[in-house]
C-alpha cells in the first residue's frame, strides 16, 4: 500500500483518531469533549466542548515558541512600489491593538465585523483581530458593487465596518468610500461605526459620528487579549455566489478550521514552519482566508501578502521576482494568472531574469486547469505542478496531489485524488454509485471532514436544500465529473447557474435577475462562454419588449452598465445581444447548457423536450455573427 493510500484509508476507517491526533498540534485552553459530534447528524460538529483563540493559534503562539523575529507577515505591492514585513512579534502586537481599537467600538465575541478592503496588510490584520475578540468577520471582495456590499450588510448585520479610502487597479483609483456611503444608505441595517484606512491616493471624506480615521483610533488604542471561544462558534461568513442574487454565507468554525488547515500546510503542500508560502490570491476569497491568513500563519510561516496582479504591475516577471526576491517554496494561484503570463510571454522569457531555485511547487485551483497552462507551468518552472479542487464551502482542498504524504504522478486535467477525510464519490441519477470513469453528480459522503462548514449563515433550511437534500448522506459540491480507475478525480462542469470567470465564481442568475430589471427587457438569458483568458466570461442574451423600437446597441450597453453598478467590475459583464425569443423546453425552461455549447462549439444534442428548434437556429446566426459558435 502507497503512503497515500495508508493515510487515506486510516482517515476514513477512523476519523476520530485521525483528526483527534492532527488536533494535537493545535493550542486548545480546553480539550475537546468529543472530537466528532454525530448527535445532530447530518449536521456534524468537529471537537465540541473544545475551546481555543484562532489567533492565538496564528500568532502568539509563536511568538511564545521562538518565532517572534521571523517574518510572518510580507506586505509586496507593486502597485504602490511598497513593501512591508511584519514579524510575529510585529504582527501579533499590531493585531492586539486593533482588536482593542474593535473593542472600544463595542465589538465583542460573535458580533460581526464586515472587512471591505483592497489586498493591503490592514485586510488581514483586521481578520485576524475579529478572531482575536471572538467576533465573526465578513470579507467582501474589492470588485464588489455597493449593492452587493449592502446585501452582505443586511444578511451579517455587522456592528463595525472597516475599509480603507480606496483599492488601486492598475490605470485607475477604486475609491470604496463612495461605495460603502451608498451600501450603506440603501441596507437595512446600519453599522455603529466605519474604521477607515486612509491611503494616500484618495483621501476620503468622513461622516461625522460614525466614521472614523483607523491611524487615529490605533495611535490610542490599547492590545487586548484572545478571547476563548468553543471550537463551534463561528470564526467568520464568507459569502459566495448561489443560484440567484442573494449569495450564500458559508460558515466557518474556529476548531475544525484551524485543525484542517494546519495539518493540510504538512500533508498538501510540503510546507514546513519558516518556509516562505505564498498563495497570489485575494483575501475577498476563500482562498485569500485559507492560505493567505489562516493556515501558514497557524504553520509559523512566511505569508505573501501581494497587491498586484500577475502582469502589468510591472510585467509578466512580476510573479518570478515576488519568488526570487522573497524565496517563496510554495505559489498558489489560479490557472487564469498563469494565462495571462503566457499570453504576454509565451515563451517564458522573463523566467530566466529570476532565480527560482527556492520554489518546490506551484498549486493551482479555482478553476479547471486546462493541460496547456499546466504543461507550459511545468516546463517554465520546472517543479510539479499541482492541480487541486475546492470551493468557498469546502475551504480547503477535496482533491490534490499531497505533495507531503507522496507525490503521485501527474495526470494532466485531473487534480488527483481525494485529499485524506474526504470520501469523494460519483452519483448518477437514480442516486446510486456509478463505475469508474463515467460521469456523475460529485458528492462527498457525509461527514465532511474538519473545517469545512457547518451551516450557512441565517440559512439553515437553504443549506438542508442546496447541499444535502438531493443526495441524503452526502453532500452535492454541484460539480460533475468522473473518477477513473487509479482514482483520479476529473471535474468537468457545475451542474448550476455558477460560472468561473477568471478564478472568480460568478452566478449567472444573479446577472439575469439585474438584466430583468431593465424597463426594455422582457426575458433574459445568461451563459458563460470560453474564453483563452479568463476561462468563461458571461454573454447576456435579451428578448425586448413587444415595441421596443430602441436601438438594440445602447440597450446593451445600458444593461452591460447596470450589471456592473449593480454586482460590480468583477463580473466582467462585457458582452449583451438581442435576440428575438429564447430558446425553452415545452415546460418553459431555458436551455442556457444548449446555447453555451453552441457558442464553445462543443458537442450538443437537440433537446428532446425542446418548444421550438428553429430557435435553436436564431440563436447560432446571432452567436456567429458575434465570433462565437464558429470553428477556430
Ligand atoms: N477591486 C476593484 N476592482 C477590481 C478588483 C478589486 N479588488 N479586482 C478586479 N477588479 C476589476 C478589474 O479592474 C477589472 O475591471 P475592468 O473591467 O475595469 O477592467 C474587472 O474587475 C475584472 O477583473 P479581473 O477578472 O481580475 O480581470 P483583469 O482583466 O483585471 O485581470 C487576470 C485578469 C487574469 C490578470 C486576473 O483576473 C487575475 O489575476 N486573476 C487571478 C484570480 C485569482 O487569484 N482568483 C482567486 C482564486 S485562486
Ligand atoms: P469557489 O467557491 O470560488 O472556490 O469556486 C468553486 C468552484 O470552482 C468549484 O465548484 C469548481 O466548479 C471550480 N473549481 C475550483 N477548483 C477547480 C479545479 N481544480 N478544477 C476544476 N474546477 C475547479
Amino acid at each position: 500500500m502507497s503512503a497515500y493510500d495508508e493515510i487515506y484509508q486510516e482517515s476514513l476507517n477512523n476519523p476520530e483518531k485521525f483528526w483527534g491526533s492532527a488536533a494535537e498540534h493545535i493550542h486548545w485552553y480546553k480539550k475537546w469533549d468529543k472530537v466528532l459530534d454525530d448527535s445532530d447528524a447530518p449536521y456534524y460538529r468537529w471537537f465540541t466542548g473544545g475551546e481555543l483563540n484562532t489567533c492565538y493559534n496564528a500568532l502568539d503562539v509563536h511568538v511564545e515558541n521562538g518565532r517572534a523575529d521571523q517574518a510572518a507577515l510580507i506586505y509586496d505591492s507593486p502597485i504602490t512600489d511598497s513593501q512591508r514585513t511584519y514579524t510575529y512579534r510585529e504582527l501579533r502586537d499590531e493585531v492586539a491593538r486593533f482588536a482593542g481599537m474593535l473593542a472600544e467600538k463595542g465589538v465583542v465575541k460573535g458580533e460581526r465585523v464586515i472587512i471591505y478592503m483592497p489586498m493591503i496588510a490592514e485586510a488581514a490584520i483586521s481578520m485576524l483581530a475579529c478572531a482575536r475578540l471572538g467576533a465573526v468577520h465578513s470579507v467582501v471582495f474589492g470588485g464588489f458593487a455597493a449593492n452587493e456590499l449592502a446585501v452582505r450588510i443586511d444578511d451579517a448585520q455587522p456592528k463595525v465596518i472597516v475599509t480603507a479610502s480606496c483599492g488601486i487597479e492598475p490605470g485607475r483609483i477604486v475609491e470604496y468610500k463612495p461605495l460603502l456611503d451608498e451600501a450603506i444608505d440603501t441596507a437595512t441595517h446600519k453599522p455603529d461605526a466605519c474604521i477607515i484606512l486612509q491611503r494616500e491616493q484618495a483621501i476620503a471624506a468622513l461622516v461625522e459620528g460614525r466614521d472614523y480615521d483607523m491611524k487615529e483610533l490605533m495611535a490610542s488604542a490599547e492590545a487586548h487579549d484572545c478571547v476563548s471561544v468553543a471550537a463551534t462558534d463561528p470564526l467568520y461568513i464568507l459569502y459566495t455566489s448561489g443560484t440567484t442574487g442573494q449569495p450564500k454565507g458559508i460558515v466557518r468554525d474556529n476548531g475544525g478550521h484551524a485543525v484542517a488547515l494546519k495539518w493540510s500546510m504538512k500533508s498538501i503542500y510540503d510546507i514546513d514552519p519558516g518556509d516562505v508560502y505564498w498563495a497570489a490570491s485575494d483575501v475577498g476569497w476563500v482562498v485569500g482566508h485559507s492560505y493567505i491568513v489562516y493556515a501558514p500563519l497557524f504553520n509559523g510561516n512566511t505569508t505573501i501578502l501581494y497587491e498586484g496582479k500577475p502582469v502589468g504591475t510591472p510585467d509578466a516577471g512580476a510573479f518570478w521576482r515576488v519568488i526570487s526576491e522573497h524565496e517563496v517554496r510554495c505559489l498558489f494561484t489560479a490557472p487564469t494568472a498563469f494565462r495571462a503570463i503566457k499570453k504576454e510571454d509565451p515563451d517564458g522569457k522573463l523566467v530566466a531574469d529570476y532565480d527560482l531555485t527556492c520554489l518546490d511547487s506551484l498549486f493551482l485551483a479555482g478553476e479547471r486547469c486546462d493541460p496547456a497552462t499546466l504543461v507550459w507551468a511545468q516546463e517554465k518552472l520546472k517543479v510539479p505542478v499541482i492541480d487541486h479542487w475546492w470551493q468557498t464551502e469546502t475551504g480547503w482542498a477535496i482533491c490534490a496531489n499531497c505533495t507531503g504524504i507522496e507525490l503521485l504522478p501527474v495526470k494532466e486535467g485531473s487534480p488527483s485524488k481525494a485529499v485524506p477525510g474526504w470520501d469523494l464519490r460519483v452519483l448518477g441519477e437514480d442516486l446510486q454509485e456509478i463505475k469508474a470513469g463515467e460521469i456523475g453528480a460529485l458528492v462527498v459522503k457525509l461527514p465532511l471532514p474538519p473545517g469545512t462548514f457547518p451551516t450557512l449563515w441565517n440559512a439553515k433550511e437553504r443549506h438542508h436544500e442546496a447541499y444535502l437534500a438531493d443526495y441524503p448522506g452526502y453532500y452535492k459540491t454541484a460539480d460533475a465529473g468522473f473518477i477513473d480507475e487509479d482514482g483520479y478525480v476529473f471535474v468537468m462542469s457545475r451542474t448550476d447557474d455558477i460560472i468561473n470567470v477568471a478564478g472568480h465564481r460568478l452566478s449567472t442568475g444573479a446577472m439575469e435577475e439585474v438584466l430583468s430589471a431593465h424597463p426594455d427587457v422582457a426575458e433574459c438569458a445568461v451563459t458563460g462562454v470560453a474564453d483563452k483568458l479568463k476561462g468563461q466570461v458571461p454573454l447576456g442574451f435579451i428578448v425586448l419588449n413587444a415595441g421596443c423600437e430602441r436601438s438594440h446597441e445602447d440597450i446593451a450597453k445600458e444593461v452591460i452598465k447596470m450589471v456592473r453598478d449593480r454586482i460590480g467590475p468583477v463580473a466582467a459583464f462585457k458582452q449583451a445581444v438581442v435576440v428575438k425569443r429564447l430558446p425553452k423546453t415545452r415546460s418553459g425552461k431555458i436551455l442556457r447548457g444548449t446555447m453555451q455549447k453552441i457558442a464553445d462549439v462543443a458537442p450538443w444534442k437537440m433537446p428532446a423536450t425542446i418548444d421550438d428548434p428553429v430557435i435553436l437556429d436564431e440563436i447560432t446566426e446571432v452567436l456567429k455573427s458575434i465570433g462565437y459558435a464558429k470553428k477556430e
